[in-house]
């Protein structure tokens, strides 16, 4: 069987997961920056506070925002609203509400979700989109706690936690004019920023073996098991759907792999073809500025042949012998060296044997 316990893009795999609160138990990391993130969000979930999540898509903010509300112990519920997927006539009175004839079709007076998420926790996704029209209405919200409903006379007061996140730079549109100075700084109260799945490379393991149990379940299968050249792969790509992304292709894999070993084979072509080393792409001629580990990017470089040449001939080492113009045998060796999986039904017969 795989190890997956051990070293994978260089980084030991810690468990982080230890005395951490179990709010925080769905989100599955082993990465410093996201513990920090955690002490914060307690320090944080306890007060009123505005909280601004930033981070790019799929990195996990509304995951976090509901972690932030849970442990808020409030009363009231969580609700979303994903400001860029509603249309900018509807936007307000969804947040506020409106009276009855109110406007075309307003047959009866409707509350909006700030009142339904009164005594809890509103969570803004893709704040940046909201038009500088609603952009006032929403920083008096923030400053006087009061909303009015569209074509409401009366103010109505909310106690309403707010979590906002966008994965634009929200300072780019401050000063391109397009979000207001002084909502931004109204927002980031208390600034949260998510790093990307590339820059999480002890996460890699543990969340492929998260989704691979979770999907597992749900299609009434066993779990996935990686080659460690697969791990590497995933550790060298850049993920720019991050977490979604990842997950996606894990519940993908978990569908389509016959048998319970992932080979880099069974991934999809790009994915091999974007990972490079430590930024470094070998496909470039270029040397970076700094330098670079000869050695590793050599190896890195053999490997991706290897793995290529091996994909292209279903794993017949023979064929991809012959198309990397080398004996077999030189590659047989090279492949049990570099540990680039061992042959297919060997490992089935490994795997078999373990259980
Ligand atoms: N650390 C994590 N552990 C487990 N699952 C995660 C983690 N981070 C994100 N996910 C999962 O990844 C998916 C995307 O997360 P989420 O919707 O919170 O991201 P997002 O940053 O809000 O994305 P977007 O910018 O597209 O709105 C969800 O299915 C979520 O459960
Ligand atoms: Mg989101």
């Amino acid at each position: 069987m795989f190890d997956q316990t051990t070293e994978v893009s260089g980084s030991p795999v810690v468990s982080g997961m230890f005395g951490r609160n179990p709010v925080f138990r769905d989100i599955i990391t082993a990465n410093p920056e996201m513990e920090k993130i955690f002490h914060v969000i307690e320090k944080v979930a306890g007060t009123n506070s505005t909280v601004l999540i930033l981070g790019d898509s799929g990195t996990g903010k509304e995951l976090i925002a509901r972690a932030l509300h849970d442990l808020s112990g409030v009363s009231g519920p969580f609700v979303p609203v994903n400001c860029g997927a509603i249309p900018d006539n509807l936007l307000e009175s969804e947040l506020f509400g409106h009276e009855k004839g109110a406007f075309t079709g307003a047959i009866s007076s409707k509350p909006g979700r700030f009142m339904l998420a009164n005594n809890g926790t509103i969570f803004l996704d893709e704040i940046g989109e909201m038009t500088p029209n609603l952009q006032v209405k929403l920083l008096r919200v923030l400053q006087e706690r009061v909303i009015e409903p569209v074509g409401g006379v009366k103010s109505q007061p909310v106690n309403v936690r707010v979590i906002a996140a966008t994965n634009v730079n929200l300072w780019e549109k401050v000063q391109e004019g397009s979000f207001r100075e002084d909502l931004y700084y109204r927002l980031q109260v208390v600034p949260i920023e998510l790093p990307s799945l590339s820059e999480r490379p002890e996460d890699i393991t543990i969340l492929a073996n998260h989704f691979s149990h979770e999907y597992a379940l749900q299609n009434n299968r066993r779990p996935l098991v990686f080659s460690p050249e697969v791990l590497q792969v995933f550790g060298r790509y850049r993920w720019p759907g991050n977490i979604r992304e990842f997950e996606n292709l894990i519940e993908r894999l978990t569908i389509l792999v016959d048998g319970d070993a992932v080979y880099v084979e069974h991934l999809p072509r790009y994915l091999c073809e974007q990972s490079d080393v430590d930024g470094f792409d070998w496909r470039s001629s270029e040397l970076p500025e700094d330098g670079l580990d000869f050695n590793s990017v050599v190896d890195s470089f053999e490997n991706s042949l290897i793995m290529q040449a091996l994909e292209r001939t279903k794993g017949n080492k023979k064929a991809a012998a012959e198309l990397l113009n080398l004996n077999r045998t030189t590659l047989v060796e090279k492949i049990k060296k570099k540990g680039i999986g061992v042959k297919r039904d060997e490992e089935e017969t490994q795997l078999k044997a373990a259980r």
